[in-house]
């Protein structure tokens, strides 16, 4: 597994205030937004692309284009709709895919209520967004259904990870072909499964308490 942790002093400030109990959801979800923007530059430094000769005003020249089958972006919902936008704005022809988790509050186990993906992904590039990456349970999840269904490589973007969780990850994923994207490392989870310093409930922050 390849795990990249995001160094950059923009991030950093963005992530300061989304942690920040203070900021209310507007600003939430805009900041949400821009920071997977920022996250998903280095997340598709390995996406396909193919040559293509192009005319520019002055001469013929080769370029590249995104390969077919096109990548598949998949936010886990419900927090994972937040950075949806952010993402396809860096990869607009992209095809969405969705995946419903919930975490048992009490076990910390994940259940799926709800998938719209497609039945083959034989040779595809999958990129799955969640903000939080706790015990790991949900991403973990969501990893194997993909590759269940033929994913050809999986690359994950969470705004904040726990080591618990990535370390949780890589022990289910070796050998496959795998890369972790983290706006930041946090210290750890607490007793109740939330990371630490953390940002609170990802999806009540952007959503509400529904
Ligand atoms: C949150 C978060 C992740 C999961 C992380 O979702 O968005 O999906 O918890 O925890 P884990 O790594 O321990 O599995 P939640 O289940 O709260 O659902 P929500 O997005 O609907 O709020
Ligand atoms: N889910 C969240 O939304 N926040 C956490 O800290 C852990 C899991």
């Amino acid at each position: 597994m390849r795990l990249h942790v995001a160094d950059h002093p923009l991030i950093t400030h963005k992530l300061t205030v989304l942690r920040d109990e203070a900021t209310p959801s507007p600003v939430f979800r805009q900041l949400t937004e821009e920071l997977v923007t920022l996250l998903a530059y280095e997340a598709t430094r390995n996406v396909r692309v193919s040559p293509i000769e192009i005319q520019t005003p002055v001469t013929t020249t080769t370029g590249v284009k995104i390969s077919e089958p096109r990548p598949l972006v998949v936010p886990i919902l419900r927090a994972g709709l937040g950075m949806l936008e952010g993402m396809v704005k860096l990869l607009p022809t992209a095809e969405v895919g969705f995946l419903g988790m919930a975490r048992n509050e009490e076990t910390l186990e994940p259940t799926t209520y709800a998938e719209r993906l497609p039945d083959d992904l034989s040779d595809r590039q999958c990129f799955v967004l969640d903000p939080m990456l706790a015990t790991g349970g949900s991403l973990g999840a969501a990893i194997e259904f993909l590759f269940r269904r033929g994913a050809q490589d999986v690359t994950a973007i969470c705004i904040l990870g726990a080591p618990e969780g990535v370390a949780a990850i890589e022990k289910q994923v070796a050998g496959r072909d795998v890369t972790l994207v983290l706006g930041a490392m946090d210290e750890r989870l607490n007793e109740k499964g939330y990371i630490v310093p953390g940002l609170g409930d990802a999806g009540d922050r952007l959503y509400g308490t529904v």
